[in-house]
């Protein structure tokens, strides 16, 4: 239970000077944009096509106001939250994102233990460049993301792995069948592996922090990035002139699929990148604990429907699973609004990638911190001090006119 809001702020150690002027999630980016490669940061921050959903997953927040309620007694408030038997801190937590380790040096530890520390939930993807093992070891409680590999037996294999690494709580990202068309990534010279060249030579020449940083410090210390996790085997270095990456093909995967998952995983399982209240309802019908409501942040198909909007309808179609959101959540004030929508918790993707890019351990608790400050200062003034008061009564369109 937090008293004040600025508890956590006086409590905190002090902040480097860097992010002294770092006041909410969106100022991480411009610091990024700065510190980052040009392709390493088109890649974090771009979208598809005509980033379409990108835009409409902000718009989507905008479009719905508080109605705050006055005078209840706000002084004693609690912004955690329960699920699959464990408390956390504050109802939001770290999407998963590929080679983290590639814009922060030891990107993903970094972010999975920043988010154990806060107390909150984070998510591993399986597109990383760090072993899911040793993340598991500094951080026992961090759920993983697959992607499935394209046959059974590759599958069961990895399920295997992942098991025998610890992992409680799997995700199955299932809005990815084909690669998306991320003409941004061609355009500012990004691809998997890396392809070496004169310009991408002189992007990390001319970014010396993240060169000498991030870059030649896991050259040096750890060997080339490879993809760790796609299968039960080591995949494709992060950087070959000639290696190409085995993108297993995934598009005839089905939800037969999933039952076979469900049968061999013994943890939890939920299924991110639901966006049809009859995919909600299948995903359950086939074994899922839990969804996330996600469009992926709107890089894979673009004019895919904002999260925000759909996630009323899949909690009316599944009320017995926790749903969750992600896509588009940089305030406070946007956890809130999909809580009182239905949402369990949230997740948040670019704005952590860039903390912990920036600023390593320190830039990663930052972010968690700020957020969770605005979470708790928002709970105040919108009149709740409990999450499970934060109903749809909170919340109406916000431009919709009472009363004529
Ligand atoms: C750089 C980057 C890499 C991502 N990689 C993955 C991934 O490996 N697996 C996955 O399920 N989602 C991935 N996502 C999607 C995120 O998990 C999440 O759905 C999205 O970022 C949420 O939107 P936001 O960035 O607006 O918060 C990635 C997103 C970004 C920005």
């Amino acid at each position: 239970m937090t008293t004040d809001s600025t508890a956590s702020r006086t409590a905190a150690v002090p902040l480097p000077s860097r992010l002294r002027q770092v006041l909410s999630l969106d100022d991480f980016e411009r610091l990024a944009k700065r510190h980052l490669p040009r392709p390493i940061h088109a890649y974090i921050s771009g979208a598809v096509e005509d980033n379409a959903s990108l835009a409409e997953n902000r718009s989507a927040f905008a479009d719905l106001a508080f109605v705050p309620r006055t005078l209840v007694g706000v002084a004693q408030r609690d912004p955690g939250f329960e699920l699959f038997g464990r408390r956390y801190s504050a109802p939001f937590g770290v999407a998963p994102m590929g080679i983290a380790a590639l814009s922060a040096y030891r990107g993903d530890l970094v972010l999975a233990q920043a988010a154990q520390q806060a107390g909150l939930p984070a998510i591993m993807s399986g597109s990383s460049l760090i072993r899911l093992e040793d993340v598991m070891a500094a951080a026992p409680h961090t759920w993983f993301q697959a992607y499935l590999p394209g046959d059974q037996a590759q599958i069961d294999a990895l399920l295997d792995r992942v098991a025998a690494a610890g992992v409680q709580t799997l995700v199955i990202t299932v809005d990815t069948p084909v690669s998306a068309n991320r003409e941004n990534n061609v355009r500012a010279g990004f691809s998997t592996p890396l392809r070496p060249s004169l310009g991408l030579a002189w992007q990390g020449i001319s970014h010396p922090r993240w060169l000498l940083g991030t870059f030649l410090r896991t050259l040096l210390r750890h060997g080339m990035p490879h993809f760790e996790n796609n299968y039960a085997h080591r995949g494709a270095p992060i950087l070959s002139a000639s290696v190409m990456r085995d993108f297993s093909d995934r598009s005839h995967l089905a939800w037969p699929h999933l039952r076979a998952i469900r049968q061999r995983w013994q943890g939890q399982l939920v299924v991110k990148g639901i966006l049809a209240a009859q995919d909600a309802v299948l995903a359950r019908d086939h074994g899922a604990d839990a969804l996330i409501v996600s469009n992926h942040g709107g890089r894979q198909l673009d004019g895919a429907v904002a999260p925000l909007r759909v996630l009323p309808g899949i909690v009316r179609a599944v009320p017995d699973l926790p749903v969750m959101l992600d896509s588009g959540v940089r305030r406070g004030t946007d956890v809130l609004k999909a809580l009182a929508l239905g949402a369990r918790c949230v997740f948040v993707g670019r704005p952590f990638n860039y903390a912990a890019s920036v600023a390593g351990p320190a830039g990663a608790a930052h972010a968690m911190a700020l957020l969770r400050e605005e979470v708790l200062r928002d709970m105040a003034m919108l009149g709740v001090t409990r999450l499970e008061q934060v109903t749809a009564a909170c919340v109406r369109p916000a431009r919709a006119w009472d009363g004529f």
